[in-house]
């Protein structure tokens, strides 16, 4: 008999029943979504958040441990009898924090830190695609500035210079002239001597595609689009994004499908024989070209605010899924997905991704949650003494719809924007418009 038999056989525990205890780590509106989501399992016992947000405060008990604390989450989850951890933010991840819970037995969402290593190093990855032969951007990895120089001498401009580690998006610059580009090399360089990644540039459009991963398998979890630049038209400096849409509307089943196929199964493989399996959402950012899909970069997380736009068209139980993820039982699980089409608009504070102005008061986040298929999914938010929400953070607040049809969506999505009152808000106009 299986393990899971003989605990299927005992009658006062049976393990499809038994409350789970969560906890879940981050603070975003990532991390609201996914509370969100796991607070509608008929598995889930109690739900804490390290440390949560207000939004999240209202599903889940938040402690105040921060998310790089391994030893203070270590403790937590050993005295509060942790079935399942969920790790959201990628720092975390890449610091070893699922290595320290799992070697504790603590069953872990997330990546080790030598798997985060896909987020980690863009160097990693590039030299994973080539022994996998993954699709990807030709590229070199340069640790000396005028090894850089003379690549992008040699094979021109348009040409893409990625800063060789955790940048939050913030370290690629796509340069049209050769001039350019070694200015961005230069730059990298001054900041933190390290090394750059140099790519060629490709053309098409963009799209993500989700994941699941059990350090074996890997199941197709969901696509989106996600809207980076802070202003209208795509203009102004790049953000963590400023909205999403799911399903990606470039990005069919059928390109879905051999993405999966050419880039993320290869992937799973060779980080399962190199002996860093990968278990934990995989987020491929992709360009489809007309030879078919590309990896542009490898996230080891849910993306934020793409994660505001999956979990609303879930048709399954989140904590199930994520579970077997952990516990390297995936099997052939499907997730399934509602028809839908869900939009998300951020507000932000105005002059995010700059300097801003904090404590501005938010009121009217019922009214918009009134309309139908509108959730709203709090970040930088703070609730003051006196029970005030306000505005803490740079993303605040993700109005996310969901509807019929894409139009449908994004009209609900902004009418609840119009039922927000917050007058230091900055959004963009034009979310999967
Ligand atoms: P990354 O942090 O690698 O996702 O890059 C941020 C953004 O830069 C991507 O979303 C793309 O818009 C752009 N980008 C990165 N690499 C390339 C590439 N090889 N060709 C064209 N655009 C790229
Ligand atoms: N929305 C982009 C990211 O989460 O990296």
């Amino acid at each position: 008999m299986g393990e899971g038999a003989k605990r299927l056989a005992s009658p006062a525990q049976p393990a499809t029943h038994r409350d789970m205890n969560i906890l879940l780590i981050g603070s975003g509106g990532r991390e609201h979504a996914l509370a969100w989501k796991i607070a509608q399992s008929p598995k889930l016992g109690r739900l804490y958040a390290a440390p949560g947000n207000p939004g999240i405060g209202a599903l889940a008990e938040q402690v105040r441990i921060d998310p790089t604390d391994q030893a203070g989450i270590l403790a937590f989850g050993m005295e509060k009898r942790i079935d399942l951890a969920v790790i959201g933010p990628e720092q975390p991840l890449v610091g070893g924090l699922a290595d320290t819970l799992t070697e504790a037995g603590i069953p872990t969402f997330g990546p080790s830190g030598a798997a985060a290593a896909l987020e980690g190093s863009k160097s990693f990855t590039k030299r994973l695609c080539d022994e996998a032969g993954i699709p990807t951007a030709r590229y070199a990895a340069c640790s000396d500035r005028a090894e850089a120089d003379a690549y992008i001498r040699e094979n021109g401009a348009p040409i893409v210079v990625k800063a060789d580690g955790l940048a939050a998006g913030k370290g690629v610059t796509v340069a049209e002239t050769v001039d350019d580009a070694m200015k961005a090399v230069a730059a990298a360089f001054a900041s933190d001597g390290a090394s750059v990644v140099i790519e060629e540039a490709l053309t098409g459009t963009e799209a993500s595609l989700f994941a699941l991963c059990d350090g074996r398998r890997a199941t197709l979890f969901g696509t989106a689009q996600d809207y980076k630049r802070a202003l209208d038209g795509d203009r102004g400096p790049n953000t963590g994004g400023m909205g999403a849409i799911s399903p990606a509307p470039t990005l069919s089943p059928e390109l879905a499908k051999t993405a999966m196929k050419t880039i993320v199964q290869p992937t799973i493989d060779a980080m399962a024989s190199r002996g860093t399996p990968y278990r934990g959402v995989l987020y491929a950012g992709l360009m489809i070209t007309p030879e078919g899909p590309k990896l542009i970069e490898y996230n080891v997380r849910f993306g934020d605010p793409e994660c505001q736009v999956l979990m609303p068209r879930l048709g399954d139980d989140l904590v199930d899924l994520l579970s077997r993820c952990a516990d390297g039982e995936l099997d052939s699980a499907t997730p399934s997905w509602s028809s839908d089409h869900a939009v998300t608009v951020v507000m932000a504070n105005s002059g995010y991704p700059g300097a801003y102005e904090k404590g501005g008061e938010i009121s009217g986040i019922e009214a918009a949650e009134s309309l139908p298929g509108v959730v709203v999914f709090q970040a930088g938010t703070s609730l003051s003494g006196d029970g005030r929400l306000t505005a803490s953070g740079g993303r605040v607040l993700a109005v996310t719809a969901t509807a019929a049809t894409a139009d449908e969506a994004r009209e609900r999505a902004y009418e609840a924007v119009s039922r927000i009152n917050w007058p230091g808000a900055q959004f963009r106009t034009d979310i999967a418009g």
